[in-house]
Protein backbone atom coordinates (compact mmCIF):
# COMPACT_ATOMS: atom_id res chain seq x y z
CA UNK A 1 0.00 0.00 0.00
CA UNK A 2 1.34 3.45 -0.83
CA UNK A 3 1.84 5.82 1.71
CA UNK A 4 2.34 9.10 0.31
CA UNK A 5 0.92 12.77 0.30
CA UNK A 6 1.30 15.72 -1.56
CA UNK A 7 2.68 18.67 0.14
CA UNK A 8 3.10 21.19 -2.81
CA UNK A 9 2.59 21.73 -6.41
CA UNK A 10 4.10 18.67 -7.99
CA UNK A 11 5.53 17.61 -4.94
CA UNK A 12 5.28 14.26 -3.15
CA UNK A 13 6.76 13.11 0.78
CA UNK A 14 7.38 9.97 0.01
CA UNK A 15 9.35 9.37 3.30
CA UNK A 16 8.21 6.54 5.78
CA UNK A 17 8.42 6.28 9.79
CA UNK A 18 9.86 3.49 12.09
CA UNK A 19 8.56 2.77 15.59
CA UNK A 20 10.68 0.09 16.84
CA UNK A 21 13.84 1.37 17.03
CA UNK A 22 15.12 1.97 20.32
CA UNK A 23 17.98 3.71 19.70
CA UNK A 24 18.93 5.99 16.85
CA UNK A 25 22.54 6.27 15.88
CA UNK A 26 22.41 3.10 18.22
CA UNK A 27 22.69 5.89 20.92
CA UNK A 28 19.78 8.03 21.79
CA UNK A 29 16.39 6.68 22.87
CA UNK A 30 13.88 7.77 20.72
CA UNK A 31 10.07 6.58 22.52
CA UNK A 32 8.24 8.43 19.78
CA UNK A 33 10.13 6.89 16.67
CA UNK A 34 11.73 8.46 14.15
CA UNK A 35 10.93 9.36 10.42
CA UNK A 36 12.69 9.12 7.33
CA UNK A 37 11.19 11.88 4.46
CA UNK A 38 12.21 11.56 1.66
CA UNK A 39 10.31 13.84 -1.74
CA UNK A 40 9.28 13.38 -5.17
CA UNK A 41 9.36 16.46 -7.68
CA UNK A 42 6.96 15.61 -10.48
CA UNK A 43 8.01 17.53 -13.38
CA UNK A 44 9.31 17.20 -16.73
CA UNK A 45 12.05 15.71 -15.39
CA UNK A 46 11.29 13.69 -12.42
CA UNK A 47 13.16 14.28 -9.16
CA UNK A 48 13.58 12.25 -5.83
CA UNK A 49 15.27 14.12 -3.08
CA UNK A 50 17.20 11.63 -0.53
CA UNK A 51 16.39 8.38 0.19
CA UNK A 52 15.41 6.88 3.88
CA UNK A 53 17.15 4.17 6.56
CA UNK A 54 16.93 0.09 5.23
CA UNK A 55 14.58 0.10 7.86
CA UNK A 56 11.24 1.60 6.42
CA UNK A 57 12.88 0.86 2.70
CA UNK A 58 10.01 -1.36 1.43
CA UNK A 59 7.38 1.49 2.33
CA UNK A 60 9.65 4.11 0.63
CA UNK A 61 10.27 1.95 -2.82
CA UNK A 62 6.56 1.16 -2.96
CA UNK A 63 5.68 5.43 -2.15
CA UNK A 64 8.84 5.77 -4.66
CA UNK A 65 7.06 3.55 -7.44
CA UNK A 66 3.23 4.61 -6.81
CA UNK A 67 4.25 8.48 -7.27
CA UNK A 68 6.15 8.10 -10.35
CA UNK A 69 3.25 5.47 -11.73
CA UNK A 70 5.52 3.81 -14.59
CA UNK A 71 7.63 7.02 -15.30
CA UNK A 72 11.26 6.80 -15.26
CA UNK A 73 13.42 8.78 -12.61
CA UNK A 74 15.61 11.15 -13.49
CA UNK A 75 17.21 12.65 -10.92
CA UNK A 76 18.46 11.75 -7.29
CA UNK A 77 19.52 14.61 -5.62
CA UNK A 78 21.62 13.68 -2.38
CA UNK A 79 21.94 16.25 0.36
CA UNK A 80 23.57 14.33 3.03
CA UNK A 81 25.07 10.66 2.72
CA UNK A 82 24.80 9.10 5.94
CA UNK A 83 23.30 5.87 6.02
CA UNK A 84 19.93 7.10 7.37
CA UNK A 85 19.42 8.57 4.22
CA UNK A 86 21.36 6.67 1.82
CA UNK A 87 20.50 3.13 2.80
CA UNK A 88 18.79 2.88 -0.47
CA UNK A 89 20.87 4.60 -3.05
CA UNK A 90 21.72 1.70 -4.66
CA UNK A 91 18.23 -0.42 -4.80
CA UNK A 92 17.44 3.34 -6.22
CA UNK A 93 19.52 3.49 -8.83
CA UNK A 94 19.18 -0.68 -9.74
CA UNK A 95 15.55 -0.05 -10.28
CA UNK A 96 16.16 3.09 -12.40
CA UNK A 97 18.94 2.86 -14.69
CA UNK A 98 18.92 5.91 -15.89
CA UNK A 99 18.87 7.76 -12.09
CA UNK A 100 21.83 10.29 -12.31
CA UNK A 101 22.50 10.99 -8.53
CA UNK A 102 23.18 14.65 -8.10
CA UNK A 103 25.65 15.78 -5.69
CA UNK A 104 28.83 17.57 -4.27
CA UNK A 105 32.15 16.51 -5.03
CA UNK A 106 32.40 15.47 -1.28
CA UNK A 107 28.70 14.07 -1.47
CA UNK A 108 30.21 11.69 -4.64
CA UNK A 109 33.27 10.24 -3.00
CA UNK A 110 31.44 9.22 0.39
CA UNK A 111 28.90 7.32 -1.84
CA UNK A 112 31.69 5.72 -3.32
CA UNK A 113 33.36 5.27 -0.03
CA UNK A 114 29.82 3.37 0.89
CA UNK A 115 29.44 1.58 -1.58
CA UNK A 116 31.12 -0.06 -4.52
CA UNK A 117 29.62 0.79 -7.59
CA UNK A 118 30.69 3.21 -10.53
CA UNK A 119 28.68 6.43 -10.20
CA UNK A 120 31.15 8.35 -13.15
CA UNK A 121 28.67 8.11 -15.92
CA UNK A 122 25.15 8.36 -13.52
CA UNK A 123 26.10 11.45 -11.97
CA UNK A 124 26.44 15.28 -11.76
CA UNK A 125 28.29 17.29 -9.66
CA UNK A 126 27.16 20.49 -8.33
CA UNK A 127 28.79 23.78 -6.52
CA UNK A 128 27.45 26.14 -4.47
CA UNK A 129 24.66 28.17 -6.73
CA UNK A 130 24.61 25.94 -9.71
CA UNK A 131 20.95 25.53 -10.95
CA UNK A 132 19.06 22.00 -12.39
CA UNK A 133 16.19 22.72 -13.93
CA UNK A 134 13.67 19.68 -14.10
CA UNK A 135 11.38 21.90 -16.65
CA UNK A 136 9.31 24.30 -14.34
CA UNK A 137 11.54 23.47 -11.47
CA UNK A 138 14.76 25.08 -11.00
CA UNK A 139 16.76 23.31 -7.95
CA UNK A 140 19.71 25.74 -6.78
CA UNK A 141 22.39 24.46 -4.22
CA UNK A 142 23.56 25.38 -0.63
CA UNK A 143 26.57 23.60 0.93
CA UNK A 144 26.19 23.38 4.89
CA UNK A 145 29.57 21.57 5.28
CA UNK A 146 29.79 20.16 8.51
CA UNK A 147 25.82 20.69 9.32
CA UNK A 148 27.03 17.84 10.69
CA UNK A 149 28.50 16.11 8.08
CA UNK A 150 30.98 17.45 5.93
CA UNK A 151 29.27 16.50 2.51
CA UNK A 152 25.96 18.26 3.64
CA UNK A 153 24.03 20.80 1.26
CA UNK A 154 20.55 22.29 1.20
CA UNK A 155 18.55 22.39 -1.62
CA UNK A 156 16.02 24.96 -2.48
CA UNK A 157 13.11 24.95 -5.20
CA UNK A 158 12.76 28.11 -7.27
CA UNK A 159 9.17 27.25 -7.76
CA UNK A 160 7.43 26.11 -4.77
CA UNK A 161 10.41 28.01 -2.54
CA UNK A 162 10.82 25.17 -0.46
CA UNK A 163 13.70 24.89 0.84
CA UNK A 164 15.16 20.51 1.70
CA UNK A 165 17.23 21.64 4.53
CA UNK A 166 18.80 17.78 4.91
CA UNK A 167 19.05 17.20 8.89
CA UNK A 168 18.35 20.74 9.82
CA UNK A 169 15.04 21.46 11.11
CA UNK A 170 15.08 17.70 12.03
CA UNK A 171 13.45 16.07 15.19
CA UNK A 172 13.01 12.76 16.69
CA UNK A 173 9.68 11.39 16.56
CA UNK A 174 7.24 9.00 13.45
CA UNK A 175 5.00 10.95 11.78
CA UNK A 176 1.32 10.35 11.83
CA UNK A 177 -0.76 11.31 9.04
CA UNK A 178 0.08 14.73 9.98
CA UNK A 179 3.10 16.32 7.86
CA UNK A 180 2.93 19.86 8.99
CA UNK A 181 4.50 21.33 12.21
CA UNK A 182 1.20 23.35 11.93
CA UNK A 183 -1.12 20.12 12.14
CA UNK A 184 0.55 19.38 15.10
CA UNK A 185 1.11 20.61 18.52
CA UNK A 186 4.89 21.16 17.87
CA UNK A 187 5.68 23.33 21.18
CA UNK A 188 3.71 21.07 23.42
CA UNK A 189 4.29 17.74 21.79
CA UNK A 190 8.06 18.18 19.78
CA UNK A 191 9.91 21.04 20.85
CA UNK A 192 11.36 19.01 23.75
CA UNK A 193 12.52 16.31 21.17
CA UNK A 194 13.90 18.94 18.25
CA UNK A 195 15.63 20.30 21.03
CA UNK A 196 17.22 17.17 22.06
CA UNK A 197 17.83 15.83 18.16
CA UNK A 198 19.52 19.24 17.44
CA UNK A 199 21.89 19.58 20.53
CA UNK A 200 22.67 15.94 20.39
CA UNK A 201 23.46 15.32 16.46
CA UNK A 202 24.18 18.70 15.57
CA UNK A 203 24.74 21.06 18.15
CA UNK A 204 28.73 20.66 18.39
CA UNK A 205 28.51 22.40 14.97
CA UNK A 206 26.56 25.65 16.05
CA UNK A 207 29.06 28.17 13.95
CA UNK A 208 28.57 26.22 10.59
CA UNK A 209 25.19 26.24 11.60
CA UNK A 210 25.07 29.87 11.48
CA UNK A 211 26.78 30.04 8.56
CA UNK A 212 24.65 28.16 6.76
CA UNK A 213 21.32 30.03 8.43
CA UNK A 214 22.85 33.46 7.15
CA UNK A 215 23.16 32.01 3.38
CA UNK A 216 19.45 30.88 3.50
CA UNK A 217 18.23 33.87 5.16
CA UNK A 218 18.75 35.35 1.55
CA UNK A 219 16.07 32.81 0.03
CA UNK A 220 12.28 33.56 0.49
CA UNK A 221 11.34 30.39 2.22
CA UNK A 222 7.79 28.89 2.12
CA UNK A 223 8.38 25.44 3.43
CA UNK A 224 10.71 23.29 4.93
CA UNK A 225 11.03 20.27 4.11
CA UNK A 226 13.92 18.36 6.50
CA UNK A 227 14.72 14.96 6.55
CA UNK A 228 12.95 13.88 9.89
CA UNK A 229 10.17 15.12 11.19
CA UNK A 230 7.11 17.58 10.34
CA UNK A 231 7.34 19.76 7.44
CA UNK A 232 7.81 23.72 7.96
CA UNK A 233 5.07 25.59 6.31
CA UNK A 234 3.58 28.30 8.99
CA UNK A 235 5.95 29.94 11.87
CA UNK A 236 9.17 29.04 10.08
CA UNK A 237 10.58 32.28 11.71
CA UNK A 238 9.34 31.01 15.18
CA UNK A 239 11.54 27.49 14.38
CA UNK A 240 14.53 29.65 12.87
CA UNK A 241 14.58 31.33 16.07
CA UNK A 242 14.97 28.52 18.17
CA UNK A 243 18.09 27.52 15.93
CA UNK A 244 19.84 30.67 16.53
CA UNK A 245 18.98 30.46 20.32
CA UNK A 246 20.28 26.68 20.33
CA UNK A 247 23.11 27.22 17.68
CA UNK A 248 24.49 30.45 19.48
CA UNK A 249 24.72 28.14 22.92
CA UNK A 250 22.45 31.32 24.33
CA UNK A 251 20.00 30.08 27.14
CA UNK A 252 16.71 28.90 25.54
CA UNK A 253 14.72 29.48 29.21
CA UNK A 254 15.71 31.23 32.39
CA UNK A 255 16.18 28.22 34.47
CA UNK A 256 17.96 26.00 37.33
CA UNK A 257 18.88 22.37 36.41
CA UNK A 258 20.03 20.09 38.78
CA UNK A 259 21.99 16.97 37.84
CA UNK A 260 23.29 14.77 40.53
CA UNK A 261 24.76 11.14 40.70
CA UNK A 262 24.27 9.65 44.63
CA UNK A 263 24.59 6.03 45.63
CA UNK A 264 23.05 6.10 48.92
CA UNK A 265 21.17 9.57 48.51
CA UNK A 266 22.71 12.16 50.82
CA UNK A 267 23.82 13.65 47.99
CA UNK A 268 20.23 13.77 46.39
CA UNK A 269 19.00 14.28 49.70
CA UNK A 270 21.35 17.77 49.81
CA UNK A 271 20.07 18.50 45.78
CA UNK A 272 16.63 18.32 47.90
CA UNK A 273 17.17 20.46 50.35
CA UNK A 274 19.24 23.13 47.47
CA UNK A 275 16.12 23.00 45.44
CA UNK A 276 13.66 24.14 48.39
CA UNK A 277 16.53 27.40 49.22
CA UNK A 278 16.50 28.14 45.80
CA UNK A 279 12.89 28.58 45.77
CA UNK A 280 12.70 30.59 48.72
CA UNK A 281 15.22 32.76 47.18
CA UNK A 282 12.60 33.24 44.16
CA UNK A 283 13.72 30.54 41.60
CA UNK A 284 11.37 29.37 39.35
CA UNK A 285 11.71 26.76 36.82
CA UNK A 286 13.71 24.24 38.38
CA UNK A 287 14.30 21.11 37.26
CA UNK A 288 15.76 18.04 38.65
CA UNK A 289 17.32 14.69 37.49
CA UNK A 290 19.52 11.29 38.31
CA UNK A 291 22.01 10.89 35.53
CA UNK A 292 21.84 7.50 36.79
CA UNK A 293 18.02 7.14 35.50
CA UNK A 294 17.61 9.84 33.00
CA UNK A 295 19.30 8.92 29.53
CA UNK A 296 22.37 11.38 29.39
CA UNK A 297 21.11 12.56 25.44
CA UNK A 298 17.76 14.46 27.70
CA UNK A 299 20.51 15.92 30.26
CA UNK A 300 22.21 17.26 27.84
CA UNK A 301 19.52 19.15 25.61
CA UNK A 302 18.48 20.41 29.48
CA UNK A 303 21.67 21.68 30.14
CA UNK A 304 21.65 24.02 26.78
CA UNK A 305 18.35 24.86 27.52
CA UNK A 306 18.48 26.20 30.81
CA UNK A 307 20.60 29.48 31.84
CA UNK A 308 22.13 27.62 35.42
CA UNK A 309 23.15 24.36 35.97
CA UNK A 310 24.01 22.63 39.41
CA UNK A 311 25.92 19.08 39.05
CA UNK A 312 26.34 17.14 41.87
CA UNK A 313 28.43 13.77 42.10
CA UNK A 314 29.44 11.32 44.83
CA UNK A 315 33.24 10.26 45.09
CA UNK A 316 33.65 6.95 43.64
CA UNK A 317 37.19 5.28 43.93
CA UNK A 318 38.78 9.05 43.56
CA UNK A 319 36.88 9.83 40.63
CA UNK A 320 33.69 11.37 39.39
CA UNK A 321 30.56 8.78 39.53
CA UNK A 322 30.68 7.24 35.87
CA UNK A 323 27.32 8.75 34.54
CA UNK A 324 27.86 12.44 35.79
CA UNK A 325 31.87 12.17 34.18
CA UNK A 326 30.56 11.11 31.13
CA UNK A 327 27.79 13.49 31.07
CA UNK A 328 30.13 15.89 31.50
CA UNK A 329 32.18 14.77 29.00
CA UNK A 330 29.90 14.56 26.35
CA UNK A 331 28.98 18.34 27.32
CA UNK A 332 32.12 19.17 26.46
CA UNK A 333 32.38 17.47 22.99
CA UNK A 334 29.19 19.10 21.99
CA UNK A 335 31.26 22.38 22.79
CA UNK A 336 28.62 23.60 25.72
CA UNK A 337 29.58 27.12 27.07
CA UNK A 338 28.11 30.15 28.51
CA UNK A 339 26.95 29.41 31.65
CA UNK A 340 26.77 29.65 34.97
CA UNK A 341 27.03 26.18 37.05
CA UNK A 342 27.91 25.26 40.60
CA UNK A 343 29.70 21.91 41.46
CA UNK A 344 28.44 20.07 44.42
CA UNK A 345 31.11 17.22 46.00
CA UNK A 346 30.16 13.89 48.46
CA UNK A 347 32.81 11.77 49.95
CA UNK A 348 33.40 9.79 53.17
CA UNK A 349 36.97 9.77 53.11
CA UNK A 350 38.90 11.14 50.56
CA UNK A 351 36.25 13.98 48.01
CA UNK A 352 37.79 14.02 44.63
CA UNK A 353 34.78 14.40 42.67
CA UNK A 354 34.55 17.90 43.10
CA UNK A 355 38.20 18.99 42.02
CA UNK A 356 37.86 16.90 39.13
CA UNK A 357 34.30 18.01 37.74
CA UNK A 358 36.04 21.75 38.38
CA UNK A 359 38.46 20.47 36.13
CA UNK A 360 35.77 19.51 33.03
CA UNK A 361 34.35 22.33 33.37
CA UNK A 362 36.96 24.93 33.24
CA UNK A 363 37.88 23.80 29.93
CA UNK A 364 34.85 24.80 28.58
CA UNK A 365 34.27 28.24 27.01
CA UNK A 366 32.99 30.74 29.14
CA UNK A 367 31.70 28.22 32.33
CA UNK A 368 30.88 30.43 35.50
CA UNK A 369 31.39 27.99 38.22
CA UNK A 370 29.74 29.97 41.36
CA UNK A 371 32.58 30.34 43.84
CA UNK A 372 34.88 28.82 41.51
CA UNK A 373 35.13 25.69 44.00
CA UNK A 374 32.97 22.59 44.82
CA UNK A 375 30.72 22.91 47.53
CA UNK A 376 31.84 19.63 50.16
CA UNK A 377 29.18 17.36 51.74
CA UNK A 378 31.43 14.96 53.90
CA UNK A 379 28.64 11.86 53.56
CA UNK A 380 25.69 13.70 54.77
CA UNK A 381 25.10 17.63 54.77
CA UNK A 382 24.87 18.76 58.70
CA UNK A 383 24.28 22.04 59.58
CA UNK A 384 27.34 23.55 58.22
CA UNK A 385 26.90 21.82 55.28
CA UNK A 386 23.44 23.22 54.86
CA UNK A 387 24.80 27.07 55.69
CA UNK A 388 27.31 26.63 52.83
CA UNK A 389 23.80 25.09 50.19
CA UNK A 390 22.52 28.24 51.47
CA UNK A 391 24.70 30.51 50.34
CA UNK A 392 24.78 28.91 46.94
CA UNK A 393 21.11 28.42 46.49
CA UNK A 394 21.38 32.71 47.16
CA UNK A 395 24.44 33.17 44.93
CA UNK A 396 22.31 31.15 42.09
CA UNK A 397 19.37 33.05 42.49
CA UNK A 398 21.13 36.25 41.83
C1 LIG B 1 32.44 1.75 45.01
C2 LIG B 1 32.53 2.96 45.89
C3 LIG B 1 33.66 3.75 45.83
C4 LIG B 1 33.76 4.86 46.63
N1 LIG B 1 34.90 5.63 46.57
C5 LIG B 1 35.04 6.70 47.37
C6 LIG B 1 36.22 7.52 47.35
O1 LIG B 1 37.13 7.27 46.58
N2 LIG B 1 36.33 8.57 48.19
C7 LIG B 1 35.32 8.88 49.06
O2 LIG B 1 35.43 9.84 49.81
N3 LIG B 1 34.17 8.14 49.11
C8 LIG B 1 34.01 7.08 48.27
N4 LIG B 1 32.87 6.32 48.33
C9 LIG B 1 31.84 6.65 49.31
C10 LIG B 1 30.76 7.57 48.82
O3 LIG B 1 31.22 8.53 47.91
C11 LIG B 1 30.21 8.27 50.03
O4 LIG B 1 29.74 7.34 51.00
C12 LIG B 1 29.12 9.26 49.75
O5 LIG B 1 28.97 10.02 50.92
C13 LIG B 1 27.82 8.64 49.45
O6 LIG B 1 26.88 9.64 49.07
P1 LIG B 1 25.45 9.20 48.55
O7 LIG B 1 24.64 8.86 49.76
O8 LIG B 1 24.91 10.38 47.84
O9 LIG B 1 25.62 8.02 47.67
C14 LIG B 1 32.73 5.20 47.53
C15 LIG B 1 31.56 4.42 47.56
C16 LIG B 1 31.47 3.31 46.73
C17 LIG B 1 30.20 2.50 46.78
FE1 LIG C 1 22.74 13.05 9.61
FE1 LIG D 1 19.48 12.03 9.58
Amino acid sequence: MQLTRKIAEDTYYVGASDRRLELFENIYPIERGVSYNSYMVLDEKTVLLDTVDHSVSRQFLENVRYVLSGRKLDYLIVNHVEPDHCATIDTILREYPECRIVGNAKTLQFISQFYDFDLSERSQIVKEGDVLSSGKHSFTFVLAPMVHWPEVMVTYDTLTKILFSADAFGTFGALSGNLFADELEFEKEWLDDARRYYLNIVGKYGVQVMNTLKKASTLDIAMICPLHGPIWRENIGWFIDKYKTWASYEAEEDGVLIVYSSIYGNTEQAMNYLALRLSDFGVRNIHMYDASKTDSSYLLSDCFRYSKIVFASVTYNLEIFPKMESLLLDLKAHAFQNRKVAVVECGTWALMSGKKMCEILRSMKSVEIVGDKAVSILSNAGEETQKELDALADALAK
